[in-house]
């Protein structure tokens, strides 16, 4: 019996944030996905692929060795050898991201990476098609969603925080147009599983969503 926790949901719900407490809270190993295909953006970008080249997307994917490994329980993303969790989190990485995931031999790899992945420990793992498709058999599957302005409310906090410049306007359309994007594509679309239970972070804390979602996994194991 396995007891992965599977997270799914939009751009900028806090899976992440929350995925992460709850993993030290229940020792288990977080894995971000999202990281994954942006290290795979990363490495498109720096060819100078557009989202649009398929056939250089299919060879490309080809060379780009996405691994994970941790440090002090925080995830590193290494393309080819090389560190690149300082690289990836930046809007122009996370579009490519969401513009090159629809392409079947990128989700192919990433997938086959991540159930190797859970295979050998139990993890809380987030992503867009983890309930769906990445773990079938997790014990618990969260969908977790904000409205659409709160998600780039907090963003733009974070942006500010970190002194980037940015209005809300435009991040809430990127927000509009990622979900659309991630939803509608013909591979592995962001939808809630069947057996997915549904939390609306929108008028939550990080630490409420946290405590469902453990409250959660405890009635289930
Ligand atoms: O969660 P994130 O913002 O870091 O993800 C970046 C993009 O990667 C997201 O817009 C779609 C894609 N993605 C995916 O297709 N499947 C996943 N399991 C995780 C991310």
């Amino acid at each position: 019996m396995s007891y992965n926790i599977a997270i799914d949901g939009p751009a900028g719900a806090g899976k992440s944030t929350i995925a992460k407490k709850i993993a030290k809270e229940l020792s288990y190993i977080y894995v971000d996905t999202g990281a994954m295909y942006r290290a795979m953006a990363l490495f498109f970008i720096r060819q100078g692929i557009r989202p649009e080249e398929t056939e250089k997307i299919n060879q490309a994917c080809q060379q780009a060795d996405i691994t994970i490994s941790y440090q002090d329980g925080e995830q590193m993303v290494m393309l080819n050898g090389e560190n690149v969790n300082g690289f990836i989190r930046t809007e122009e990485v996370g579009n490519m991201a969401s513009a090159t995931s629809v392409n079947q031999n990128v989700r192919v790899k990433m997938v086959e990476l991540q159930q190797q992945l859970a295979k050998t420990t139990d993890v809380i793992m987030d992503g867009r098609d983890i309930g769906t498709k990445v773990l079938p058999d997790a014990v618990l599957k969260i969908y977790l969603t904000a409205s659409s302005r709160i998600r780039a409310e907090r963003r733009y906090k974070e942006l500010q925080e970190k002194q980037v410049d940015c209005d809300l306007k435009t991040i809430e359309k990127d927000i509009v147009d990622r979900d659309y994007r991630d939803m509608h594509r013909e591979n592995s679309p962001l939808m809630q599983a069947e057996d997915a239970i549904l939390v609306d972070s929108s008028n939550m804390s990080i630490d409420e969503a946290v405590k469902t979602i453990i409250d959660l996994f405890q009635e289930r194991v």
